[in-house]
């Protein structure tokens, strides 16, 4: 069963196929440089972004790739969250070329391709618990199935992502930073008693970054003032100690996840922020302490592409699930509809 993935949710134009689970081709356009001077996405350049770039893409995936449109037998696209006006640009087009091919059409969650991604790259062991760290959302799930995911926190501000890049940019780093600093980060020497870890003092498996967001700007005010950072690596530490303190909240919050669902046989990490070096090291010694499988993407699986939307779509389509052209786009903070139709297992 080939797998046409579509992804569009925020600032990456991006086009894949699967088939029968492994990846045929992928293509992504990026807008980082055109939202890059204003420090963040504008949503409006976005989806004039998506508008330029999606049909092109398509041509130019057929024709790497050699295959003809009628040879796709089901179209996934990221329905959300995101962006509305980005993902309308991508469901709009799923739904024209469903219509034009006649082929069913699939809503994937963003959030879950994410996760889904590993399985990619790995054999996937189910029920497992997933941590989802992207710049704009950090979930923790009980997985127990591609179409079985059980939220259990989320972040109730700031996600760790964004705390990254909006310190990032406060210390003149280029957006979106969490890259940047990670790189910094691997040469400096953390400080532990530098910047707080929130939110641990709890029951509840939510995250809170706007804290640490607040307090990294401080410290980097008071310690970054006047100083020739480059020269004496106060720069790189203060990237060590902001990496650590997100990576240290993320994985104890993990642990906590991990504790009450022994049920699960395996951690799976995804997302932008999963490219980071420590943190995925990090997760993997947790998992190992506690006789879990570990699996996490390669870094160019983490960020955002449409390798994960064509796999999910290939996952949830070979079980029988589709939508029909009623498929409404989700944007950020709507909470997703349990609206898949589940018909015969048709590939
Ligand atoms: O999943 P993603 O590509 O887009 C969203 O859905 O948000 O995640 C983007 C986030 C950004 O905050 C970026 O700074 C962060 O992932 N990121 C990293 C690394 N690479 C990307 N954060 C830490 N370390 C990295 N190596
Ligand atoms: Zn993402």
């Amino acid at each position: 069963m080939l797998c046409l993935g579509i992804e569009s949710s925020c600032d990456e134009t991006a086009l894949a196929l699967v088939r029968d689970g492994a990846l045929v081709d992928s293509l992504l356009s990026s807008q980082v440089d055109v939202h890059a001077i204003f420090g963040g996405v504008v949503p409006e350049l976005a989806s004039r972004e998506h508008c330029r770039f999606i049909g092109p893409l398509f041509d130019e995936l057929l024709e790497r790739t050699q295959i003809r449109p009628t040879e796709i037998d089901l179209i996934a696209v990221a329905r959300g969250p995101g962006l509305l006006g980005s993902l309308l640009v991508g469901s709009a087009f799923a739904k024209g070329l469903s219509l034009a091919l006649g082929k069913p059409l699939l809503g994937i969650n963003h959030l879950h391709a994410h996760l889904l991604a590993n399985g990619l790259e790995h054999e996937p062991v189910f029920p497992a618990i997933g941590l989802l760290v992207s710049g704009g959302h950090t979930n923790l799930y009980l997985i127990e199935s591609p179409a079985h995911f059980r939220q259990l926190g989320r972040c109730i501000d700031d996600a760790a992502g964004e705390c990254l890049d909006k310190t990032g940019s406060l210390l003149g780093l280029p957006y979106p930073a969490g890259m940047a600093i990670d790189a910094l980060a691997s040469v400096g020497k953390a400080d532990n008693a530098l910047l707080p870890r929130p939110h641990l003092h709890n029951d509840s498996l939510d995250f809170s970054f706007s804290g640490l967001k607040t307090a990294a700007a401080k410290a980097a005010a008071k310690k970054l003032e006047n100083c020739e950072v480059r020269s004496d690596g106060m720069l790189e530490d203060f990237c060590a100690s902001l990496n650590t303190a997100i990576a240290d909240t993320l994985t104890q919050k993990l642990e906590k996840a991990i504790l009450t669902h022994p049920e699960a046989k395996a951690v799976w990490l995804a997302g932008g922020v999963a490219a980071n070096r420590l943190l995925r090291r990090e997760c993997q010694n947790l998992a190992e302490r506690h006789n879990l499988v570990f699996l996490v993407p390669s870094a160019r699986l983490c960020t955002d592409n449409a390798a994960m939307i064509a796999y999910a779509g290939w996952l949830l389509g070979k079980e029988g699930f589709s939508h029909d052209l009623a498929l409404e786009a989700i944007p950020r903070g709507k909470m997703m509809p349990d609206d898949m139709r589940k018909g015969k297992k048709s590939f």
